[in-house]
């Protein structure tokens, strides 16, 4: 593991975490996932550079309701928000992006306090570089402390750093990404990094009609369907694979009980995929599918058990006028000072 904190000018300082890119990894998981079944991949592995890209044009979607109403929640109310947070506090973003929903909340704190300092955390080296860049720039009370690696690194980072109260943002419904299990298992985890003054700021896609959230994945200009089959070209391009991606379908089903999206890549032909690298032959059955990723979503009663299991404390709940998506700001349970606990405002 690489660890290199980089002092860039006095407002900026970038920590790379890094793994080096872990080949081995992805060509396991892609033998693991293409001979078990049913056939599955990660979907982490959907995000290489064009995967990513291909996210933010998802993110501008009109289908894609999830981006564009969690941001209107968050311009009604980041006041609000940055009200409830001690002061100082210091930002930590996992899986920040291109922050464009945090610089909103950046603005809101800065309209009140002089200084802020924001963490964001990022596979992304790249991306982190140029987000924070142009943050700076747009702010002067700003300081940014970038860490690019995983999630995990960014708690550890957290942890082990910062000094002042903290409130963690998470955000897009990226838990959505991880089973109910994993869901609760990965909250613990972020629980066990706060203090009892720290906060966390959940974005979670609330449950809702299966024609909204079929369409949500299965985009009119086919950008979702693209997406899906990248995983197919990185093979090809990684491992020497040879799928054809006119012979495979973007498919995707809403599983009302579980409160699931699921995503697949189904063949639309008898055939039989070579991939040299892994010296491997796939053999595909008409209409047998790879299944490459779920999005679960979530009740409000869901939310509360969620946090329950988590051993947090729910202290304020925001959503959108149509109930599509919600804002969850949580304490530890054993946090004292909680203003409007359980209260849920709507925009
Ligand atoms: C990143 N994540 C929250 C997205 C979602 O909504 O589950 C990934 C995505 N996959 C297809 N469209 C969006």
């Amino acid at each position: 593991m690489t660890s290199l904190a980089h002092t860039i000018n006095e407002r900026f300082t970038f920590v790379d975490q890094t793994e080096k890119e872990d080949q081995t990894a992805f060509a396991r998981d892609v033998r693991i996932g293409l001979t078990a079944s049913p056939k599955h991949l990660p979907c982490r592995y959907l995000y290489d550079r064009t995967g990513s890209l291909l996210f933010e044009r998802i993110c501008d979607l009109p289908e894609y309701y999830v981006t564009r109403t969690e941001r209107e929640i968050l311009r009604e109310r980041a006041g609000e928000i940055c009200d409830l947070l001690p002061d100082p506090t210091t930002l930590v973003e996992l899986g920040s992006g291109s922050s464009a929903k945090t610089r909103v909340l950046i603005e809101a704190i800065l309209t009140d306090r002089e200084t802020l300092h924001y963490v964001p955390v990022d596979v992304s080296r790249e991306m982190l570089r140029t987000t924070s860049v142009a943050l700076l720039k747009a702010f002067d009370g700003l300081e940014i402390t970038a860490v690019a690696g995983d999630y995990r690194k960014g708690l550890c980072f957290a942890e082990n750093t910062l000094d002042e109260p903290k409130c963690f943002l998470w955000l897009g419904s990226s838990i959505g990404n991880f089973d109910r299990v994993a869901a609760r298992d990965f909250l613990r985890l972020i629980r066990d990094t706060m203090t009892e003054s720290d906060r966390l700021l959940l974005g979670i896609d609330l449950r809702k009609s299966r024609d909204v959230l079929e369409r949500a994945y299965d985009d009119s200009q086919g950008v979702t369907a693209q997406f899906n089959k990248n995983l197919l070209v990185r093979i090809n391009r990684e491992l020497d694979g040879d799928f054809n991606l006119e012979s495979f379908d973007h498919r995707v089903h809403y599983d009302e009980e579980a409160g699931r999206v699921e995503m697949h890549l189904v063949s639309k032909v008898e055939q039989t995929v070579r991939i040299d690298r892994l010296a491997l032959n796939v053999p595909f059955t008409r209409n047998e599918s790879i299944h490459t990723g779920y999005s679960y979503k979530y009740s409000l009663d869901e939310i509360d058990e969620l946090a329950r299991s988590a051993d947090l404390r729910p202290q304020r709940r925001w959503l959108d006028a149509q109930r599509r998506f919600s804002l969850n700001l949580f304490a530890r349970t054993d946090a004292c000072n909680l203003q409007n606990p359980l209260a849920t405002a709507k925009t």
